[in-house]
């Protein structure tokens, strides 16, 4: 039994932290699918061929929040901005 726990335990700490940085990932995909759309669509401001460095999306991501009111957590940005550099980077 005891033996058993201690090779239970390291596998489900491995397993949890691993979902953590799926969801984290997800979050960022799914506040640009669902938040940004708010506003930013192919009618409004569309984003699709938007380029900026990570610093630019750093303040233009902050600004979404003080000045527009964008609905997303200021503890999102890092991941949003690692979202962006993806397709949205500089080119
Ligand atoms: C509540 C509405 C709203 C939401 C939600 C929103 N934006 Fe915006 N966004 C605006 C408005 C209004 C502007 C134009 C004024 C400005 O540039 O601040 C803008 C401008 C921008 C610009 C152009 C900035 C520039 O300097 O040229 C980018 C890029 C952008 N948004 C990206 C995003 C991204 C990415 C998200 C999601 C994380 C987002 N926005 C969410 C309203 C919104």
């Amino acid at each position: 039994m005891y033996v058993r726990m201690l090779v239970i335990l390291p596998l489900l700490a491995i397993g949890l932290e691993h979902s953590a940085l799926v969801l984290a990932k997800d979050d960022a995909k799914d506040i640009f699918e669902n938040v940004c759309s708010m506003c930013h669509n192919d009618a409004i401001n569309p984003l699709d061929n938007v380029h900026h460095t990570r610093q630019e999306w750093n303040e233009i991501l902050k600004r979404m929040i003080t000045i527009n009111m964008a609905p997303f957590e200021e503890s999102k940005i890092p991941a949003l901005v690692n979202y962006l550099l993806k397709d949205h980077g500089p080119n």
